[in-house]
């Protein structure tokens, strides 16, 4: 892994070139320092921070203020990796203008390279303006969450013709409208390789199968961390909830059983001044 910075264009050159695109969702200073020394190529600092971060039901309670509190964290513990911060519900809903001045927050104040938002030809007319703002936008299609209350529920999407071909027509309009990659949120594998082999942008999958340009997952997912909910694309590669569940089993045990702290863990100083103040 080099040490150059990934950025939209890496995107495109990395789909071009059959090289594979690593992206995983971050919230906070330290996992997003961890994850881009670990080499991951792009962050996201997804509204799903709502669910695993803040403890609600859905992700329709995420502010703009919400992305970029916690974007900023984000940014400064990445060094290479291309931040993407996620346009909230209503963020990008009202107007044309409203949406350019909060994708505009997001660079501006929050550091973060480019913004995704959900939503194809509805929203085209707000990702043409942003893009003419001079910002980065990331698609997402397919099951898109914002949505959850119209889409009944988190369900796969495009499985008729009719739902396949619109996701099919809004990735091209998307692309026509220059976003730099669109993530495929659970969708069947057959429907994202033909998107995937249609588009010169690249997509990112998940719960998209492999053949995407990329993938992303929701890291408190993929880390055991999070068990609220557990979709059937996440692949736990370690489970972080139980080794921190362990860990703190143990440390109330030492606690009350006086053997933490230890003397290493612990500052002394002469005992004749102890003694003065008895
Ligand atoms: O908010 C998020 O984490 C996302 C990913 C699931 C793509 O949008």
């Amino acid at each position: 892994m080099s040490n150059k910075k990934f950025t939209t264009a890496s995107f495109l050159q990395s789909k071009a070139n059959g090289d594979k695109i690593t992206m995983l969702t971050a919230y906070d200073y330290s996992t997003a320092k961890l994850l881009d020394e670990a080499g991951i190529d792009s962050l996201l600092v997804g509204d799903s921070l709502g669910m695993v971060m803040l403890g609600y039901d859905n992700t329709l309670q995420v502010t703009v203020d919400d992305i970029i509190h916690h974007c900023k964290a984000v940014s400064r513990g990445a060094k290479r990796a291309l931040i993407v911060a996620d346009m909230p519900f209503l963020s990008y809903h009202i107007s044309v203008e409203e949406s350019v001045r909060n994708a505009g927050r997001m660079i501006q104040e929050a550091n973060a390279h480019a913004v995704k938002l959900e939503g194809g030809e509805e929203v085209i007319d707000k990702v043409r303006a942003i893009i003419k703002a001079q910002i980065p936008v990331m698609g997402h299609l397919g099951l898109t969450p914002q949505s959850v209350n119209m889409m009944g529920g988190y369900k796969v999407q495009g499985k008729s013709e009719a739902q396949a071909r619109k996701i099919l027509d809004d990735a091209l309009l998307l692309q026509e409208a220059g976003v730099f990659a669109i993530v495929l949120e659970c969708v069947p594998e057959q429907l994202a390789k033909i998107i995937s082999e249609k588009l010169e942008i690249p997509t990112i999958g998940i719960g998209a199968g492999k053949y995407c340009d990329g993938q992303i997952l929701v890291t408190q997912d993929m880390f055991g961390m999070y068990s609220d909910m557990k979709p059937k694309f996440v692949k736990q590669y370690s489970q972080l909830g139980g080794v921190i569940k362990q860990g703190c089993e143990q440390y109330i045990n030492e606690t009350k059983a006086m053997t933490f702290p230890a003397p290493e863990h612990t500052f002394t100083i002469d005992e004749e001044i102890i003694k003065k103040l008895y």
